[in-house]
């Protein structure tokens, strides 16, 4: 896969793509990461990207022409361009999935208050990684680039790979333990020293159910669950078994 990332702060992504699973797929060819200027883009004397925003109010606003130039200085027609913004349909694992199909995406990093409403033509498509607002969109592209590389075939070598992730099910992940097997007096429940795989199978499946109903019981409701799943959410008090 090919990601272009176009930002005002290439800077920014030097850290998180030169350590671990991404510097590894980067090293094996598994993916290609570009850092581009936004900037090398405006053509003034002095690069300006931003200006003030019709209508008044504070803050600045990313001007369109150096944003409209960056992309097409990338896209390809296999591309698919994406702007990060608070403003953006909110990034789910599913979401995640169809990215990582791509071969070629195109991260744009939106900056400052805003970016002008005419760049949402040159993109595919508008994402957020929260609700909630960061500076800007290099952190959420960050995030974006490390949860898409990480389902890159070859990426994670470990047996089950990112198919086993928390999510991955539309679940959230059983509990996780290792040795030693009592610490502090908490010990490991005794079902996962049995040796009796069908039995662990059975309880990562149990705490798996258990927890999403505790903890985000929304995603329920989209989860693939199978009769034996709703027979135990039942038995967990869940009311939706009726509905699904
Ligand atoms: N830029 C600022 N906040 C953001 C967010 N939550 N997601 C994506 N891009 C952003």
């Amino acid at each position: 896969m090919d990601i272009d990332l176009l930002t005002l702060f290439p800077e920014m992504f030097a850290g998180p793509f030169d350590a671990s699973i991404i510097k590894r797929a980067r090293a094996a060819g598994i993916v290609t990461i570009r850092l581009h200027n936004i900037r090398d883009h405006a053509h003034d004397r002095h690069h300006v990207v931003d200006d003030t925003p019709y209508g008044g109010g504070d803050g600045m606003v990313m001007k369109p022409e150096p944003l409209f130039e960056a992309i097409e200085s990338v896209r390809r027609p296999d591309s698919h361009v994406i702007l990060l913004t608070p403003q953006g349909q909110v990034l789910d694992q599913a979401a995640v999935g169809r990215l990582a199909r791509h071969p070629h995406v195109a991260i744009v990093c939106g900056r400052y208050e805003g970016v002008d409403e005419r760049v949402s033509t040159a993109v595919d498509e508008e994402l957020s990684i929260g609700d909630y607002v960061l500076s800007g969109g290099e952190p959420a592209a960050i995030v974006l680039v490390d949860a898409i590389v990480r389902l890159l075939p070859g990426a994670i070598g470990a047996e089950g790979g990112a198919a086993a992730d928390s999510h991955a099910s539309g679940l959230l992940e059983h509990p996780q333990y290792t040795r030693p097997a009592e610490f502090r007096g908490m010990k490991v429940p005794d079902v996962l020293l049995s040796g009796n795989h069908q039995e662990v199978h059975r309880w990562q499946r149990g705490e798996a159910l258990k927890r999403t109903l505790e903890r985000r019981p929304e995603l329920l409701a989209r989860a693939p669950l199978t009769a034996e799943d709703r027979e135990i959410l039942r038995g967990l008090g869940w009311a939706g078994a009726e509905a699904g």
